[in-house]
């Protein structure tokens, strides 16, 4: 736990969750420098008095872990100290879901988790902290959140990178190639059912590809298998999705830090700012650019019908979720 007299300062990153079972893959990949690369980190581990000393033997494992680029580790029950000064902060802390349930079943118990959130990072952390709310369901939450910090748009995020890297491992499994010849894949929407994995711009070594994918596959087997895999990974495994979930958080912290390729784009969920007619306001995932340390939202994509009428479902099911938190005191 040493840095050399000229490293950079360190960030400091905040972790809600910390005992559970996404972070206990996501603070050791923080740590190994996966997400904000040679900076030295100050972690700060987050819990619920429940479970704070199961979080402090989560710090004692990452102590023993002598990773280098680990400045300090605190762990705390106090929210106000867990976000101080916070540059990073994931969100994961909050119930996941069981066999059989939605997402959107765990609206009323989590969502009041982030309005206190929101109000002590405002006070607490780095004027330009970025957020990452991960804890379901990832997109209302973080609309609840960001209603409550008063932060400027873009600086909270939802997570639909998990969605996103699902559908690349499902079409380079389909097209017989290494995710890494895959660009320019896009999800929409809510991080639910009713998402939209949208492959009209895939590009393949750079050249469009959609045009030779089967169309009944893509609407059939592709769509459906992407968003419903949180409930597959919870069928087959017996809990959510957890090194998956904590590796795609990494992937959208590191490019949210270091920047995304200039001829690629990956899946956010910000505040819309009414781009794609999605209405303002509303949390959903869109096509985004790191530029500069700030997500930018794609423009200029043509949509037909179809495409359309996939938005306008998903857009559907955020309006509902937000109105349901509304009406529960929430926003
Ligand atoms: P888990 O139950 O293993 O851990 C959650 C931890 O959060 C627990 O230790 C709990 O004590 C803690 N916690 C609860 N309320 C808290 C609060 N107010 N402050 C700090 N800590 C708090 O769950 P998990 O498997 O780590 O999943 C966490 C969340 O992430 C769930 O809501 C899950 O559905 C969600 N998730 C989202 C995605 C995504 O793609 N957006 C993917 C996977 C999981
Ligand atoms: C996932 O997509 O794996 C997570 O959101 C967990 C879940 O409830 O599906």
């Amino acid at each position: 736990m040493s840095t050399s007299p000229t490293s950079p300062a360190p960030l400091t990153v905040t972790v809600t969750g910390a005992a559970g079972q996404i972070a206990y893959s996501l603070l050791f990949r923080i740590a190994a420098g996966d997400a904000f690369g040679e900076r030295p980190v100050a972690l700060r581990l987050l819990e619920i008095p429940a479970a704070r000393r199961a979080a402090e033997g989560v710090a004692m494992e990452l102590s023993d872990s002598a990773f280098p680029l680990v400045q300090s580790i605190t762990v705390t029950d106090d929210q106000d100290e867990g976000f101080a000064g916070a540059d990073a902060v994931f969100l994961v802390g909050a119930k996941p879901r069981g066999k059989g349930e939605e997402r959107s079943d765990l609206l009323i118990g989590n969502g009041r988790i982030f309005g206190p959130q929101g109000r002590s990072i405002a006070a607490n952390a780095s004027p330009d902290v970025r957020v990452l709310v991960v804890g379901n369901p990832a997109n209302t939450n973080a609309a609840i959140l960001d209603a409550h910090a008063g932060l400027d748009a873009g600086q909270v995020t939802a997570m639909t990178r998990l969605d996103h890297n699902r559908s690349l491992a499902q079409l380079a499994d389909k097209l017989g190639v290494t995710t890494t010849r895959l660009t320019s894949m896009t999800v929409w929407g809510n991080h639910s059912t009713t998402q939209f994995p949208d492959v009209a711009e895939l590009r393949l070594d750079g050249k469009p590809v959609a045009d030779s994918l089967d169309s009944s596959w893509v609407d059939e087997e592709f769509i459906p298998r992407v968003a419903k895999r949180g409930g597959e990974i919870i069928e087959v495994r017996g809990s959510s999705s957890a090194a998956s979930a904590a590796s795609s958080a990494v992937d959208h912290m590191r490019d949210w830090f270091q920047g995304t390729p200039a001829d690629d784009w990956v899946s956010v969920a910000l505040r819309s700012d009414g781009s794609y007619g999605i209405p303002e306001g509303l949390f959903a995932s869109f096509p985004c650019r790191s530029v500069d340390g700030t997500w930018e939202i794609v423009q200029g994509l043509e949509l037909d019908e179809r495409q359309q009428e996939r938005i306008r479902a998903t857009v559907a099911e955020l309006e509902s979720e937000r109105d349901t938190v509304r009406e529960a005191g929430m926003l």
